[in-house]
C-alpha cells in the first residue's frame, strides 16, 4: 500500500519508466552480468559487456571492483543507454572490504551485536567509495556441520543467535536510509536450508523435515525481513526434492505472500541453470519458468531469463505483468539506493582508514577469541617472561589471518600476530625468536633444526600458531577430517616434548577436532580467522590487556563421528548416561545400558555451545522470575545476579535458555532466547533483567500451526548451554 506522496511519486516514476521499456530492456534489468576484476565478461555471454550495458541488456553487475571501471560502466548505462537506467554493482563483501573483520563465525563468537553492526557500517562506507552498492551478505544459514566449509561465513548453530546477528549486520550495512551514498543493500542468503547439506559436502541435497525448516532455518530470514533487508538470495540447494531456485511454495507463497517481502530476490550464481542438472527441469526454458513463477527477480550470470522469457510470454505460459512485477522491484531498489539521482560512487574518501575503524576491527577480533584451556592460569603471560619463541605456519601469514572471502582485503592493513608480538617484545625488552618451521599448513613435518630446538628449550613460553589456511574454508571447501591439517600436529607434539609451556593459538574457519592440541598445550586460544587486526588482538589477550570474552557459537565435537552435534537437540527415550568422561576417545567402554551412546566415545561435545573461559570467574545467583504462571501476552522477566569473583575486570556473556517440557510434538532440550554481554569489574555484582515475550516460545505444533502451547517450562541462566541455574514456570 502506498502511504504517502513520496511513495506515490516514486511509484509513478517507476511505472512510467516500465511503460517505456521494451521486453528486452526489462529482461536486461533481470540479468546480472559477471565482469571479473580483469574486466572480462565471464562466460555465458559472448557479446561485449559494454555494448550489452549500452543496449540496456544488463541491470546489475557482479564482481567488478575497480572504481574507475565502475564509473565507466555506470556512465555508459546512464548516458548512453536509451533509458539511462543506472546499474547496481554487487560483490560478495562478507566480513569487510579493505579492512577485514573476523569471519562471521568469529563475529558470532563475540556475542557483541553492537560491534558487528559497526563493522558492517565501516564495510559499507569502504565499498560504496568504490561504487559498490549491494553486498551478498549476511549468510544466515543456521550451520550445524563443521565439515561444511561455509560454516565460516555464518553465525553458528543457533537460530536465535543467527537472527540477532542478521538484524545487527543488516542495520550496519543499510544504515538509516538506503539512499545515503554510503549505504549498501544487504542480501540475506541462502534462502533456505542450504547449510543442512547432507554430509557437510557443498552443493549436496538438503532433506530437512518441515518442522525443523520452520523452527530452525526460516526464523533468521523472517528476522531479516523484519529488519528491512533489501534483498534475498535463493540457495543452490535441493530442499527435500525441490531446488530452491524454483521453489514456489517457499519463495512465492511464504516469502512474498505471507511475509510480504517486496524487496529483490536474486538467484545464486548459475543456480537457475543448475536445476537442469538436478533433474528438476528439462531445459533452460522450464528452468526460467519455474524461477520466474517463484518470483526470483534477478538471474545471476546465467541467461535463461534472457533467452526464454519472451518465448514463455508469447506461448502464454506467463503474463508480461509477472515480468513487470520483477522489474518494478529492481527499479524500486535502484530508486531507494538513490541511484537515479546519484549513480556514481560515494566520494567521502576522508572517512576511510581511520583509527576508529581499526579499533572496531581490533575490538571485534579481541572479543571473538575463545580461551579453551588455561592450565594453572598460565595465561595471561606474567611480567617475569623474558624469552618467547613463536612457531607455526600461521603466525606471520597476512592472507590466512584474513580468512575466506577477503579478496578485496588490503594486505597492507593486516598486522600479523608475529608483527604485533615483535613490536610488543621490543617495547617490553623481551627476547623473541621466530621460526615458522612449516612454511604452510599443507606440508608434512620433518624436523626442527637445532638452533630452533635450543630457542624452544630456553624459552619461558612457546607460542604456536597453527590451524587452517584461508582456503580451507568458504564455498566448496569442505573437509571430511577436521584435525589439524598435515604436519602441524606432529610439530606441536615435538615442541611439547622440548618445552611444556606451550600456548597454542588456533586460526581456523570452523570447529576443528582439537584433542591433540589440548593434550600438547598448556593453554589454547581459539582465534578463528580474526582479520586485519587479529594479530594485535591475540597479543593483547595473551598479555592480559583484556580478558578473553568469546563464547562458542557452535558446539565443538570430540570426533567427526559425533557430527552433527548441537545443544538444542531433542530429548531421548533412552537418554545417554551422565557418566564421567573417563574412557579415552576411541577406546571401547562397556555399554552399561540400552541408551543412546557410542561405544568408543562420550556422547557429549568436547566444548558445548556458549562455552568460553576468561581470566576471572563469575558466580551466578538469585535467579528470580516476575511470575510463575504467565499468559501468552506476557513477557517472562528473568532476574539474575552475576558476580565477578576473580581479580580481573572482564566481559561475561549471560545466556538465557528455555525448555518447553512437554509438547504436542517433541521439543528441544534447551533453546537460547536472550543474551547480554556485560563488562563486570572485579568484585562487582550486577543484576540483570531479561524480558522475553512468551510469544517467542512459538513452535510448529502437531497440526503445523505456529503456536505457544500451555504447560510447564523451565528457564535456564548461565555462562554456557550446560552450566546454568534454572527455575520452572507455566504458560496458561
Ligand atoms: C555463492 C553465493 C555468492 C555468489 C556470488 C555463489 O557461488 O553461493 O553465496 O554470493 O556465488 O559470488
Amino acid at each position: 500500500m502506498l502511504s504517502n506522496n513520496k511513495d506515490i511519486e516514486e511509484s509513478n516514476f517507476i511505472d512510467s519508466l516500465i511503460g517505456k521499456m521494451t521486453i528486452r530492456e526489462k529482461l536486461g534489468q533481470m540479468y546480472q552480468i559477471c565482469i571479473e576484476a580483469n574486466n572480462e565478461n565471464v562466460a555465458f555471454n559472448l557479446e561485449d559487456d559494454r555494448s550489452l550495458v549500452k543496449k540496456g541488456f544488463a541491470g546489475s553487475v557482479i564482481n567488478l571492483v575497480d572504481r574507475n571501471l565502475i564509473q565507466e560502466y555506470q556512465k555508459i548505462a546512464v548516458e548512453e543507454s536509451r533509458l539511462g537506467i543506472p546499474l547496481i554493482f554487487a560483490r560478495d563483501i562478507i566480513h569487510g572490504f579493505n579492512l577485514i573483520f573476523p569471519i562471521p563465525l568469529a563475529q558470532a563468537a563475540s556475542w557483541n551485536l553492537e560491534l558487528a553492526e559497526k563493522a558492517a557500517a565501516i564495510t559499507a562506507k569502504e565499498a560504496t567509495i568504490c561504487g559498490i552498492r549491494w553486498t551478498f551478505s549476511p549468510m544466515i544459514d543456521v550451520s550445524r556441520n563443521p565439515k561444511w566449509g561455509r560454516v565460516a561465513e555464518g553465525y553458528g548453530e543457533d537460530a536465535f543467535l543467527v537472527s540477532s546477528f542478521a538484524q545487527a549486520v543488516i542495520r550496519g550495512y543499510q544504515g538509516e536510509n538506503l539512499s545515503d551514498p554510503s549505504s549498501l543493500a544487504a542480501c540475506s542468503k541462502h534462502f533456505v536450508g542450504y547449510s543442512a547439506t547432507e554430509d557437510g559436502r557443498d552443493y549436496n541435497v538438503t532433506p530437512i523435515p518441515p518442522r525443523e525448516l520452520n523452527d530452525v532455518y526460516l526464523p533468521p530470514f523472517l528476522s531479516s525481513v523484519k529488519a528491512g533487508v533489501a534483498t534475498i538470495m535463493a540457495g543452490f540447494n535441493d530442499l527435500d526434492g525441490i531446488p530452491m531456485s524454483g521453489n514456489k511454495e517457499l519463495l512465492k507463497k511464504l516469502l512474498r505472500d505471507e511475509w510480504n517481502f517486496d524487496g529483490v530476490v536474486v538467484s545464486d550464481f548459475n543456480s537457475i541453470t543448475e536445476m537442469i542438472f538436478q533433474g528438476f527441469c528439462q531445459d533452460g526454458k522450464e528452468a526460467a519458468l519455474k524461477s520466474i513463477e517463484s518470483e526470483i527477480d534477478i538471474e545471476m550470470v546465467s541467461l535463461n531469463y534472457m533467452n526464454f522469457i519472451e518465448k514463455l510470454i508469447e506461448e502464454g505460459y506467463i503474463d508480461t505483468e509477472l515480468v513487470n512485477k520483477c522489474v518494478r522491484r529492481i527499479l524500486n531498489l535502484k530508486h531507494k539506493l538513490g541511484l537515479f539521482k546519484n549513480p556514481y560512487s560515494n566520494n567521502n574518501f576522508t572517512e576511510i582508514n581511520s583509527d576508529f575503524d581499526n579499533n572496531v576491527a581490533l575490538e571485534l577480533a579481541e572479543q571473538s577469541l575463545i580461551l579453551l584451556k588455561n592450565n594453572a592460569s598460565f595465561l595471561p603471560l606474567k611480567d617475569d617472561v623474558q624469552k618467547i619463541t613463536v612457531i607455526g605456519p600461521l603466525a606471520d601469514s597476512k592472507i590466512d589471518q584474513m580468512g575466506c572471502w577477503s579478496m578485496d582485503g588490503d594486505i597492507d592493513r593486516v598486522v600479523t600476530f608475529y608483527e604485533s608480538i615483535k613490536s610488543y617484545c621490543l617495547e617490553q625488552n623481551i627476547e623473541l625468536y621466530y621460526d615458522s618451521i612449516l612454511p604452510d599448513c599443507r606440508v608434512s613435518f620433518e624436523t626442527i633444526d637445532d638452533v630452533t630446538v635450543e630457542h624452544i628449550r630456553r624459552s619461558d613460553v612457546v607460542i604456536v600458531v597453527v590451524g587452517e589456511d584461508s582456503l580451507m574454508n568458504g564455498e566448496k571447501h569442505c573437509r571430511a577430517y577436521l584435525s589439524l591439517p598435515l604436519g602441524q600436529s606432529k610439530m606441536l607434539e615435538k615442541i611439547a616434548e622440548i618445552n611444556k609451556n606451550v600456548v597454542t593459538v588456533v586460526y581456523a574457519g570452523r570447529p576443528l577436532i582439537i584433542k591433540d592440541i589440548l593434550s600438547n598445550s598448556t593453554s589454547v586460544l581459539y582465534a578463528w580467522h580474526p582479520g586485519s587486526m587479529g594479530g594485535k588482538a591475540v597479543t593483547n589477550i595473551l598479555f592480559g590487556k583484556s580478558s578473553p570474552s568469546g563464547r562458542l557459537p557452535i558446539s565443538f565435537p570430540r570426533a567427526e563421528g559425533q557430527i552433527p552435534i548441537y545443544y538444542s537437540h531433542k530429548n531421548y527415550g533412552r537418554p545417554p548416561l551422565e557418566r564421567p568422561i573417563s574412557v579415552n576417545d576411541g577406546d571401547f567402554h562397556n555399554s552399561i545400558g540400552w541408551t543412546s551412546e557410542y561405544l568408543d566415545i562420550n556422547h557429549k561435545p568436547l566444548f558445548p555451545f556458549g562455552y568460553g573461559m576468561s581470566y576471572t570467574k563469575f558466580e551466578y545467583s538469585e535467579i528470580k522470575l516476575n511470575k510463575i504462571i504467565l499468559d501468552i501476552d506476557d513477557s517472562l522477566e528473568v532476574y539474575i545476579n552475576v558476580k565477578n569473583v576473580g581479580s580481573v575486570d572482564s566481559y561475561e556473556v549471560i545466556q538465557v535458555y528455555i525448555t518447553d517440557v512437554v509438547g504436542s510434538v517433541t521439543r528441544p532440550q534447551k533453546e537460547l532466547k536472550a543474551f547480554e554481554k556485560v563488562f563486570i569489574k572485579q568484585e562487582e555484582i550486577v543484576q540483570l533483567k531479561f524480558s522475553i515475550p512468551v510469544k517467542s516460545f512459538k513452535f510448529t505444533d502437531i497440526n503445523g500451526d505456529f503456536v505457544v502451547e500451555p504447560g510447564q517450562f523451565k528457564v535456564w541462566v548461565g555462562s554456557n548451554s550446560e552450566e546454568c541455574l534454572n527455575m520452572e514456570f507455566y504458560v496458561k
